[in-house]
C-alpha cells in the first residue's frame, strides 16, 4: 500500500471520529440516568455503544470496501487492512455522568498501526496519528513531557477484572513508593493521548485490548516517547500489557510496573 493509501485513511479517520464524536455527544446528552447494562463484573454497556460503532462500520464500508474491520462490540474480521475502533472508550464514565470518554479509531497494515484517532466530544478534542507524520492535538502537534524524575511524575494505572486485583494493587503499591503521582481516570484511550500530549508521563495497564489502545501507541510514539511491543504475540486480537511513557522515565517506570 503506497504512502497515499495511509494518507486517505488517516484523513478519513480524523473525519469518522469527528462525526462518531458529535453522535456520542448527542446521545449522552439525552441519555436517560442508569440507561446501561453490565456485561460483567464493572464492565459497562450502554446503547450508545452499538450506535455509534455501526455508523464508524458503514462509513469504512463505503470508503474502503477491500478493507476489514474489528469493533470492540460487534467483533468482525482481521486482515493485513483493518480497522480496529472502540465506539465509546470510558463507557463507565459515559454510563455514569462523568464527562471523560472517547472514539478510538485505528488503522492497521500489515501488522504496523499506521493511523491513530480519537475524539473527545466532551473537551472538543481530536488527537490524531499517522505514522511518521507526527501527533496532533486539534492540528497543533503534541510532545510527550520533559518531567526529569519520578517524584514529579504523573501515572496512570489502568484497571480491569481481566487480570487478579493483587497483581493490580502490587503495581500500585510499586508505583507509589516512587514518589509519582497517580490517576485512574477510566479510559486506556485517552490515558496514552495524555501522555502523547504531555499532560501526565506515563500509561500502564496490566491488560488491555487492541481497541483501547492501538489508536494511543501510535500517539505516543509520534510524539516522542516510548511504548513495549503490545503487538508481540496475538496481542491484536487477544491483548497485552500496555506502557506508554516518556523516554527520560522508562527505566524506572518499567521498574516500578513490570510492564516492558
Ligand atoms: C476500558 C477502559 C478502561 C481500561 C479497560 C478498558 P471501556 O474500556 O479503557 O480505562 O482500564 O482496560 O477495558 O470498557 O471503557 O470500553
Ligand atoms: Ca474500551
Amino acid at each position: 500500500m503506497s504512502q497515499r493509501g495511509v494518507e486517505t485513511r488517516y484523513l478519513a479517520a480524523c473525519a469518522m471520529a469527528r462525526e462518531a464524536g458529535d453522535l456520542m455527544r448527542r446521545l449522552y446528552e439525552s441519555r436517560e440516568m442508569g440507561s446501561y447494562k453490565l456485561k460483567g463484573h464493572q464492565d459497562y454497556l450502554t446503547e450508545a455503544d452499538g450506535e455509534v460503532e455501526k455508523l464508524i462500520v458503514k462509513r469504512i464500508a463505503e470508503a474502503f470496501p477491500d478493507d476489514t474491520v474489528y469493533g470492540e462490540e460487534g467483533g468482525g474480521k482481521f486482515s493485513p487492512q483493518v480497522w480496529v475502533i472502540d465506539p465509546i472508550d470510558g463507557t463507565a464514565n459515559f454510563a455514569r455522568g462523568i464527562p471523560h470518554f472517547c472514539v478510538s479509531i485505528a488503522y492497521v497494515q500489515e501488522g504496523r498501526i499506521a493511523a491513530g484517532t480519537m475524539c473527545n466530544p466532551m473537551t472538543g478534542e481530536l488527537f490524531a496519528a499517522r505514522i511518521g507524520g507526527g501527533a496532533t492535538l486539534n492540528g497543533k502537534p503534541m510532545k510527550v513531557s520533559r518531567t526529569p524524575d519520578m517524584r514529579s511524575a504523573t501515572l496512570e494505572l489502568g484497571w480491569s477484572t481481566r487480570r487478579p486485583m493483587e497483581d493490580y494493587v502490587a503495581m500500585l503499591t510499586r508505583v507509589v513508593k516512587t514518589g509519582a503521582g497517580i490517576r485512574r481516570s477510566g479510559s486506556g484511550a485517552l490515558g496514552l493521548a495524555y501522555v502523547a500530549d504531555g499532560r501526565t508521563d506515563g500509561y500502564a495497564e496490566l491488560h488491555i485490548n487492541s481497541w483501547d489502545c492501538l489508536a494511543g501507541i501510535l500517539m505516543v510514539n509520534e510524539a516522542g516517547g516510548w511504548t513495549n511491543d503490545f503487538l508481540a504475540g496475538d496481542g491484536l486480537t487477544q491483548g497485552n500489557p500496555i506502557l506508554g511513557c516518556t523516554p527520560a522515565l522508562r527505566e524506572a517506570i518499567v521498574a516500578a510496573t513490570g510492564v516492558g
